[in-house]
Formats: C-alpha cells, sequence, structure tokens
C-alpha cells in the first residue's frame, strides 16, 4: 500500500554496496540500462538467446514466439526438452555429489542430499508413479508437507510429463475436493500428517474426506508417505506407501521430452470471483523465467547457499524451491517448520547453522520476527548473509529498513521481488548489483519485461498518478490460460478496453516515481492479501453463506500491522440480531466453518453483525462505506440512500 509513510521514503536511495558491486553478476546502472536496450531492439532475440543459453534442448527450437491466436501465446513452441531433465541430469557430470537441499525438519533433524540422491529419489518415484498407470498429461495432486519428498514428487510429474497441481497443506479437504474435480487429477500424493511448529496435522484423512464429497471422482490412486506414523485409514486398491512404491523401482528413468509449450503444471489461485482459478504454466517459457531471475535478481553464484522459506504450496514455492535453485544448481536449505518454534531465533539459527548466503522471505514474516525479537538477529553469526529477498505483498519502509540494517547489517542488498502465481516469475525486482533500491519500492522491470502504469483505456498516467499494473508485451514465463477456462483467462487478463486486449492486467494499482521506480498501491480487484496468501473476498463470502445460520455476508480487508491485511466479515443472519453471548458462540462457529471450508488462513478476523448490510438502489453493496466501517474511519460517503442507517452502527461493532 502507498501510505504516506511510504512516499516519505520514496527519496531513500540504497545504492549496491561496492563489495557486492564487484562481485555481481550484472554491475552498475549502465549494465542493466544496456541488457534493457537489447531487450527493447530486438525482443524475440534477446529472449530466444536467454533461452538457448539457460536450457538444454532436445530438440532445439527453431520458432521463438508465436502470437497468431492471441492471447494464447506461444514460446519456442517447436523445441523439446524435459524439465526435470533440466534440473537434474545436466548437473550429473558436473557436481553430481554437490548438495541440492539441505533439510531440516521441524524437529531439527538435517538430512543433506546431493543431485545425484535426489536425482535417483526423483526417477525411483516417477517410475512409481507410472507404475500407477500415469502418464503424460495426466494431472497429480500433490498435497504434501514441506518436505524433500514434497519436491521429488513434482520432479517426478515433470519427468513423466505428468501436470502437477499442488495444493498447500492448509487448504481444507472442500479446497483439495474442488481441485482435484477442476484438474481432473487421477493420483494423488500425500503424507499421513504433517508437523509445523510442534504441531501435527492430519493431511491422508483430510484427502480421504475430500474424495468422498462427490458421488464420483477421478482419482484412482494415492501415494501417501509416512511422516509421523500416524494411524490412517486405508483402502486396499487405493491407497499405496511411498516406500512401497518405490521399493523395487529402478533409478534409472528416461525422460518424457515434451514440447516446450507442454504444461509443466497448474496453481490454483484466488480472483475476484468464487472460484479458484486454475492458473496454467508452460514448460520452457515457465523456467526460463525462473532460471534468468536466479541469475539476476538473486545474483545467483555457485557456492550460494539459497534459501527461501515459501511452500511449495504457492507459486514462490514453485519456481523458487522445485524449480529454480535446482535447473540453475544451487544448494538450497528446504525448512519444514515456522519461524518461531521452538524459539523466535530458529529463522537466524537456520541461517546460521546452514551458512546462508541468499534468504528470501515474506513481510510478513519480516514484521513477525520484530516484533518477537528486533535485536534477535544479533545474537546469531549472520555473516554468511549478502543478499536479501522479499515477496507476497507490499513491504512497509520500517520493514525493510530493519531487514536492511539489522539482518544485512546495511551490506546485503534487499531485492523487493514483484510477481504473481500468473507471472511465473519475478517482474519487477532490482538487480542488486545494479540498480539502487529504495524501501518500498520493487524497482524496476527486468529487462525484457515491459511493465507500465495505465490508465482504464490503456493510456500511460503521468509520473506519480496511480493507475492499472500492466505488461506491454507477453514474456515467456506468464501463465498460458486458465485450466478449462479459456474465455475466463482473456477476460480477466486481456480486457478489451484496456489497449483493446494487448496489455496483461495484472489486477494491481502502482505509480511511478520521478526515477520510474514503481510502487505497488494494491490490488484494483476484491482480492485480499493475507499475511502473503491471495485470497477472494467472494470465495469467502461463498463460504460464509453456505452455512444454515448466514442470510448475507460481505467480506472486506483491513490494513493489520503484522499480517499486512486482515478479513473482517460483515454477516446478516437469518435470526434477530444475537445477544451478546449469542453473538460470540456465532461468530466462533463461522470462523471455524470457514476454516473448513477453505482453510484456516482464510478465517475472517473480524466479524460484525447487522440486520442489513448498506446497499445502494441498484442493491450492490457498498464496499467502500464496508471498507470504513472496518478500518473505523468516518464515513464520507453519500449515505442518503441507505433505508436503515443504523446498520452502520451495528456493524461497526466486533463481536
Ligand atoms: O498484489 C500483488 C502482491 O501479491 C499478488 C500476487 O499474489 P500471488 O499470486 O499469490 O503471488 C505471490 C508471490 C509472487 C500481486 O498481485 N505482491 C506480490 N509481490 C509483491 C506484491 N505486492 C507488493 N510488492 C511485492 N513485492
Amino acid at each position: 500500500m502507498a501510505t504516506i509513510e511510504s512516499i516519505l521514503h520514496e527519496n531513500r536511495v540504497f545504492p549496491p554496496t561496492g563489495e557486492f558491486v564487484r562481485n555481481a553478476n550484472l554491475s552498475g546502472m549502465n549494465a542493466y540500462e544496456t541488457l534493457r536496450q537489447a531487450a527493447e531492439r530486438d525482443y524475440t532475440g534477446f529472449w530466444a538467446k536467454l533461452a538457448k543459453q539457460h536450457l538444454t534442448w532436445h530438440k532445439p527450437f527453431t520458432r521463438v514466439f508465436d502470437d497468431t491466436d492471441p492471447p494464447f501465446y506461444k514460446w519456442f513452441d517447436d523445441g523439446e526438452l524435459n524439465i526435470s531433465w533440466n534440473c537434474l541430469d545436466r548437473h550429473l557430470t558436473t557436481q553430481a555429489d554437490k548438495t541440492a537441499i539441505i533439510f531440516e525438519s521441524d524437529e531439527g533433524e538435517v538430512i543433506h542430499c546431493s543431485y545425484r540422491e535426489l536425482h535417483s529419489q526423483v526417477c525411483r518415484f516417477a517410475n512409481g508413479l507410472k507404475t500407477l498407470g500415469v502418464r503424460q498429461g495426466d494431472r497429480v495432486v500433490i498435497y504434501m508437507p514441506m518436505r524433500i519428498e514434497a519436491v521429488v514428487a513434482m520432479q517426478a510429474c515433470a519427468r513423466i510429463g505428468a501436470i502437477h497441481s499442488v495444493v498447500f497443506g492448509g487448504f481444507s479437504a472442500k479446497s483439495v475436493h474442488e481441485r482435484i474435480i477442476d484438474a481432473g487429477a487421477s493420483v494423488v500424493i500425500t503424507a499421513d500428517e504433517q508437523t509445523r511448529g510442534g504441531k501435527r496435522h492430519s493431511l491422508k484423512a483430510t484427502v480421504d474426506e475430500a474424495l468422498v464429497m462427490s458421488d464420483t471422482n477421478p482419482v484412482h490412486s494415492v501415494v501417501v508417505l509416512r511422516r509421523t506414523g500416524a494411524d490412517i485409514a486405508w483402502q486396499k486398491g487405493q491407497d499405496h506407501w511411498w516406500h512401497d512404491l518405490v521399493s523395487q523401482q529402478s533409478d534409472v528413468c528416461e525422460p518424457a521430452w515434451v514440447n516446450a509449450e507442454h504444461p509443466l503444471f497448474t496453481l490454483y489461485t484466488s480472483g475476484s470471483t468464487g472460484k479458484p482459478k486454475g492458473v496454467q504454466h508452460s514448460s520452457a517459457g515457465y523456467l526460463l523465467g525462473a532460471m534468468t531471475s536466479m541469475q539476476l535478481v538473486f545474483d545467483y553464484h555457485t557456492d550460494d547457499i539459497f534459501w527461501c522459506t515459501a511452500d511449495v504450496g504457492w507459486v514462490t514455492g514453485h519456481s523458487y524451491v522445485a524449480y529454480g535453485p535446482l535447473a540453475i544448481g544451487a544448494t538450497q536449505v528446504i525448512f519444514e517448520g515456522t519461524p518461531t518454534h521452538p524459539h523466535p531465533g530458529r529463522f537466524w539459527e537456520i541461517i546460521q547453522k546452514h551458512k546462508v548466503t541468499t534468504f528470501y522471505t515474506a513481510p510478513t514474516a519480516i514484521r513477525s520476527l520484530i516484533k518477537l525479537g528486533a535485536d534477535l538477529p544479533g545474537q546469531y553469526d549472520l555473516s554468511s548473509l549478502r543478499l536479501l529477498g522479499s515477496v507476497g505483498e507490499p513491504i512497509n519502509p520500517e520493514a525493510w529498513m530493519w531487514y536492511y540494517t539489522v539482518v544485512g547489517q546495511s551490506r546485503c542488498p534487499v531485492v523487493d521481488t514483484w510477481w504473481q502465481t500468473e507471472t511465473g516469475s519475478h517482474m519487477i525486482a532490482p538487480i542488486p548489483g545494479a540498480v539502487p533500491t529504495k524501501p518500498g519500492s520493487c524497482t524496476l522491470p527486468l529487462p525484457g519485461i515491459d511493465a507500465a502504469v495505465v490508465d482504464e483505456t490503456g493510456l500511460p498516467v503521468g509520473q506519480g498518478k496511480g493507475g492499472f499494473l500492466v505488461i506491454k508485451r507477453p514474456f515467456p514465463s506468464m501463465l498460458r490460460t486458465l485450466w478449462n477456462d479459456p474465455d475466463r483467462f482473456r477476460n480477466t487478463y486481456f480486457p478489451a478496453d484496456i489497449a483493446g486486449g494487448r496489455y496483461y492486467l495484472a489486477g494491481d494499482s502502482a505509480h511511478r516515481d520521478q526515477d520510474g521506480y514503481f510502487w505497488i498501491m494494491g490490488r484494483i480487484d476484491d482480492v485480499l492479501n493475507v499475511s502473503g496468501h491471495r485470497l477472494g473476498t467472494m470465495e469467502i463470502e461463498s463460504a460464509l453463506v453456505a452455512h444454515p445460520l448466514v442470510a448475507e455476508a460481505a467480506v472486506v480487508g483491513k490494513p493489520h500491522e503484522i499480517k499486512g491485511e486482515i478479513v473482517v466479515a460483515f454477516v446478516v443472519l437469518r435470526e434477530n440480531l444475537p445477544e451478546d453471548q449469542r453473538a460470540v458462540a456465532i461468530a466462533a462457529t463461522l470462523r471455524e466453518w470457514v476454516s473448513s471450508e477453505i482453510g484456516a488462513i482464510a478465517r475472517p478476523e473480524e466479524i460484525r453483525f447487522g440486520e442489513n448490510l448498506p446497499k445502494t438502489r441498484s442493491g450492490k453493496i457498498m464496499r467502500r462505506l464496508l471498507r470504513a466501517l472496518a478500518r473505523g474511519e468516518a464515513i464520507t460517503q453519500d449515505i442518503s440512500t441507505l433505508e436503515n442507517p443504523v446498520i452502520l452502527e451495528q456493524l461497526s461493532q466486533t463481536v
């Protein structure tokens, strides 16, 4: 959000430090400009060169870009490759024994897994999937704890050309069910339970529940990793232990050579209407985006220890855990637990223990760590760090400054990376050896990314003016479509009224300052960002009205010191306004309900009851008014059309 405080920070500039610049992959603004201009002069040539440099092709491409059926663009589409081969096999000749993954469990157990070992695990599991009948193009849902096996499952799908759809382990049975049905998944990969922050959560039981939610479901096999040894229900013929499935398998698995455009995965994300969208990514273009950004934004060096704290259930965990770091041959840390368990210094301890050089996390985590112990980083040796990253939501300048000065000791550049599930990889972010940073700004677009801020017709807005954030030219890592819903893809991302449907509309508003730097202001649609997680207000509203007690509901976001935003629900019950105690009980029931319908991340933090919701004459809910009520702001809108102004008083009381 652009706040007064962030605007005051617009003029604070932090050039890259000399030491960083000396060793950087790209040093100085001139180098950035040269690369940017190269992309501008010969756009497709620029991407073709990178695609040859970063990817290893089984059959080289001759066509770079196909725009014959906009907005269904294709890149490198007569080329063939395999993503798992690009992430694993090609490193075996040069660095088979290099550690690919340093895994640390919730309890603190550490496992080092080399590229050779990871390759072998992936091949054996891929062969196991084949014995279950999984073929190229089949869909596989992955609902796993944050462990090496989650990456193995994803890579194994990629190896045989199956399309995975990872569902974050915090989502409910209903969410798992909806994704299985929409994707038409034939196999689900899960674990008995997951352990996070010392607490165990069932996964297999949730999958079991999801599978019986409709009379028919497309799933014929469920693979179960034994994590905690908990008792679980077992359906013979359908359920397979992971260890049994791989025990007899060969560690050789010829990869499926797929077309560059073959869907690598779908990942469901929230939009402004109720149903989550299955964002569909390509193979080559997607991996190219992940690799280019590893090289430029994370300034990858061979001896780096890279740690991205995101779960593989989100796009960040796809591009910067499961794919990007492996494709570039990095050593990365994967951590199963939470930042503050068993003590608030756990993140800093991990950085110290594993000598992490590049640390990538979300502003919510940074803000909660400040709150739990702003001076804690000083008790650990964080001298291995050389680069810090932020993702998922706007980082407020205070949190940025703390990250930079306390965690990074004013040595490590902070890369604030703006991108989305749909863009597949970083779009606007500083190249740390080249682009000076400003706290709260994601700075400048990466070379080859033609980002702009425009008005509702697609014309550029002036400096300092807010507008829609768009990307004017198709780029390799962008989503290709929405699974089963090409019309929604076109209407959501390439609306005809903005530049005749030629621009990719990100759904964010932004402005640019006098240096052309981008400042993200927030979403333009009804999407909330709670702790860096994207939630559709309509999704939560649909969940609420599905409860028998609820007649009507509206959901808005309210700024929150740590989480960025929280969910506030305005609810009209079927019964009269409840007495205080009953209201508290109903609010608790509804919170639990939303949790079980969607997942705990969607649980409304505040619930307010009223006899009605404020509506316009045409019956539209006045969301702006609700937002003002949620924030406790004075009402400045015209409310003369409201039939019953007393509801404003009711709706300003939180239960
Ligand atoms: O509103 C922007 C915000 O997160 C949205 C994308 O969410 P999702 O698809 O879940 O992907 C999150 C991880 C890439 C964007 O539309 N967002 C993401 N990064 C930033 C951000 N807002 C401000 N600054 C960022 N660096």
